[in-house]
Order: structure tokens, then sequence, then C-alpha cells
């Protein structure tokens, strides 16, 4: 097995969770919001064409930017769908969003997202007076009859930041109380812009409650750089021979940094320096190195804030020979591809010992000596941890349909090549 060497200084995209919310809430406020460092990939394209649809002004999207607001409930009844692609986060946040206007939209999205369940924003949206139609179960295309809402005080069964999103963009628009508690609080980003752009919400513990109010200030925003797209360079510093990796400018929120902690409970050295408060967010500046990694179990109570990091967790594990078991970690299944079955399927693909549990997975340590073709099954975060894993155990590896990662990360393979080369 050829011994990694990495080096450099990578400067991630932006916050996917975050570009999507400066796109939603800048087409909400009353003037210009300026948004520097947005994410440019496809999952806010998504978002961006959603909005258009729905009269929103949304100039191309570019490194500096300027969305000039329509106002709460100045959104205009679509001509058309709504395209929502591959994007849960613009489905389901945008549903909120439509819900609360007296029109009628539709959503559609690829094959991937149309398996997706909406019963979850359905039931809230409902119950606070809209009307949500479905073609087939409950997912995409979905019909969303809009109309003045009313107060929710709603506990979601999974901790899910799009749930929550959606009640509080929906009590925003109407203008209601909303609340919403959780079993573990998940991502806080749309709270923290709510409050930047003047509203009061108010989180305590796992609940959050939002206030009427009429207008939404506009916002100069910074967009940080995402930590799940950073997580693929923590991984691979850690499991290097030699050299080491810097991110910079990476969105340290903790509702975010599972992974990050995690990796330092299994040995990694990750130190974090330079970390400031910009717009609401904690930021920083990740530097890793060569580690040994021990085992790790990871429980429901700490999915949330790693849940999109776990199917590259459970590579790590497998590149460092060790133990992992992760459990309360149902979601996985309902994420872009059945994570759990996707990860499990290629983990055993490439010849390391891996098995399903019902609600997660188990990676036992064994052969090390890992080569083979994975599918990822369309998934963007399964190409990258495959990826990090081929990168890891000497490139023997072959990642299907590598351009999936324009989902979330769309120069990924170049920053790869960049600091292994
Ligand atoms: C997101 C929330 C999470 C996460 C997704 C982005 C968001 O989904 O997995 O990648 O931006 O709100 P859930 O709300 O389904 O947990």
């Amino acid at each position: 097995m050829a011994a990694l060497r990495v080096s450099g200084t990578v400067r991630v995209p932006g916050d996917k969770s975050i570009s999507h919310r400066a796109l939603i809430l800048g087409a909400l406020a009353d003037g210009d919001s300026r948004i520097r460092g947005i994410l440019d990939s496809e999952d806010v394209q998504s978002t961006a064409a959603v909005l258009r649809t729905l009269g929103a002004e949304i100039p191309a999207i570019a490194e500096a930017m300027v969305v000039n607001g329509v106002g709460l409930r100045g959104l205009r009844p679509p001509a058309r769908s709504l395209q929502c692609g591959n994007s849960g986060t613009t489905t389901r946040l945008m549903a909120g969003v439509a819900a609360a206007h007296t029109f009628t939209s539709r959503f559609e999205g690829d094959a991937s997202l149309s398996r997706r369940p909406m019963k979850r924003i359905a039931e809230p949206l409902s119950y606070m007076g809209a009307r949500l139609e479905f073609e087939k179960g409950d997912g995409l295309p979905m019909t969303v009859h809009g109309g003045d809402l009313r107060s929710i005080d709603w506990d979601t069964r999974a901790a899910s930041a799009q749930v929550k999103s959606a009640i509080l963009l929906a009590g925003l628009v109407s203008g209601v109380e909303v609340r919403v508690t959780e079993k573990t609080r998940s991502r806080d980003h749309t709270e923290r812009m709510l409050r930047a752009m003047g509203v009061d919400v108010e989180n305590d513990g796992n609940q959050v409650c939002l206030r009427p109010r009429r207008h939404l200030n506009a916002i100069d925003l910074q967009v940080p750089a995402d930590p799940s797209s950073a997580a693929f360079f923590v991984a691979l510093g850690s499991l290097a021979a030699s050299g080491d990796l810097t991110l910079t400018d990476v969105c340290l929120n903790p509702t975010r940094s599972g992974f990050f902690d995690v990796m330092k409970e299994m040995g990694a050295g990750i130190e974090a320096a330079s970390v400031t408060t910009r717009g609401g967010e904690e930021v920083g500046t990740l530097r890793v190195g060569p580690s040994a990694l021990q085992s790790m179990t990871i429980s429901e109570r700490d999915v949330p804030a790693l849940i999109d990091e776990l199917p590259l967790l459970a590579c790590v594990a497998a590149a460092a020979g060790v133990a992992l078991e992760v459990r309360g970690a149902g979601e996985l299944r309902v994420k872009e591809s059945d994570r759990i079955a996707t990860v499990v399927a290629n983990l055993r693909a490439v010849g390391a010992d891996a098995h399903e549990l019902p609600d997660g997975l188990r990676v036992t340590p064994g052969n090390r000596d890992l080569s083979g073709t994975v599918d990822p099954r369309g998934d963007h975060r399964i190409a990258m941890a495959f990826a990090v894993l081929s990168a890891a155990t000497g490139n023997r590896i072959v990642v299907r349909n590598p351009e999936c990662v324009a989902v979330s990360y769309p120069h990924f393979w170049e920053d790869l090549q960049r600091v292994t080369a």
C-alpha cells in the first residue's frame, strides 16, 4: 500500500445549508441583501431556480451577489412546477414558504428526491392550515395549496433542520408564532440567520420559538466554508502517512462540528485556530496531520451534528482498520440514497468487513488491502467518502459516476488531486 503524503491549504466551497438559507431569506427580506462566497453547486442552483419561478429576482449565482428581496408574502403564483432537482433542503424549506402564500405550487424533483419522505413537513404544515397533496405515497410530485396559517407548537420525531426550518419559515411568512421541539438539536443556521435579520427567535435547549414580525431586514453575509466538505480533507489528513493539511474559513457551528469532535475522540490531531464569530456563525481554521485512530461507537444523541459525515466516518474506520458502530441513525436510509445500504454494499465491494444494522452500521477491523469499484448510486457524499478511502489506501478503488459530486462540491476532484499530488 503506497504511503499517502498530503500537503496544502484548502478553502472548500461555501456552506450548502447557509447558502440555501441566504437565498431564501434574502428573497423574503426588504431591500438588498449582499451575499459573498455562496456555494455554486447544483443544489443551490435548484433553490435559486425555485425562487425565480416564484417571482423573486435572483441574479446568477456569483462569488459576490446582491439579492433584491420581494418582502414577506411578496412571492407570486408560479406559472410552472418548482424544479427541486436532487435537493431535499430546497423542497422542504420552500414548501414552508409556499404553504404561507395564498397560491398553489407543485414541487418536482429527480428520481432520488422523489423517493424521499415529505410527510414530515406535510403534517405540521397541514396542521397550520395548508393543504398538501401527493400522487404517490408521500414523495414528490407534491402540490402545496397555501393560505393564511395558524400558530403551531410541534414536536418533531427525528431531529431535522429541514422540518424545523419549514415550520419556522411558514410561521415567519404567515406572521404567527411557532414553536418546535426536537429530541436533539439539529443544525440551527435558520435561527441564527433570522436573528441576524431582526427576527425574535429564541432557542432554549432543543426548543425554538419564533415570534411574528412584519418585515425581514436585509443581510450582509459572507458564507463560511462548508464543514461537511472540509470533513473529507480532515479525514484525509488524519489517514495520511505524512504531511499535513490546513482548511481555512470553516464553519465551526457546534450543531455541525460533530465529525471533528468524534475524530478528535478517535485520536485525530485536529487543531482549530483563529476562531471568530461572523454573521452569527463560528468560523475558524483547522489543521490536521497523520494520527493513529481508535475504534468508535456513535449513538443517537451524537447523530444530528454529524449526520452527513457518517458515510465518511465508515470509510475512515475501514481505512484506519478500526471498529465503528453507528446506532440511532435510521435517518440515513432516507437521504440522497439509503446511505446505510450504499455504504455497506460499497465497503464490502472493496473487501472491507461491514454490516447493516436497522438504524446504523458496523465496520469490523480486518482487511486493509482494499480495491475494486464502488457505485455511489448518484449520491455525492458517498462518492467523496470513497474517494478519501481510495486515496488513503493506495488509489486502487474506482468511484463510478464521479460527477455526482456537483450537487455540493463541484471542484472536489481537483482539490483532492492538488493536496495528494
Ligand atoms: C440540512 C439538514 C439535514 C442534512 C441536509 C441539510 C439543512 O437534513 O442532512 O444535508 O440544510 O437543513 P435533515 O433535516 O433531513 O436532517
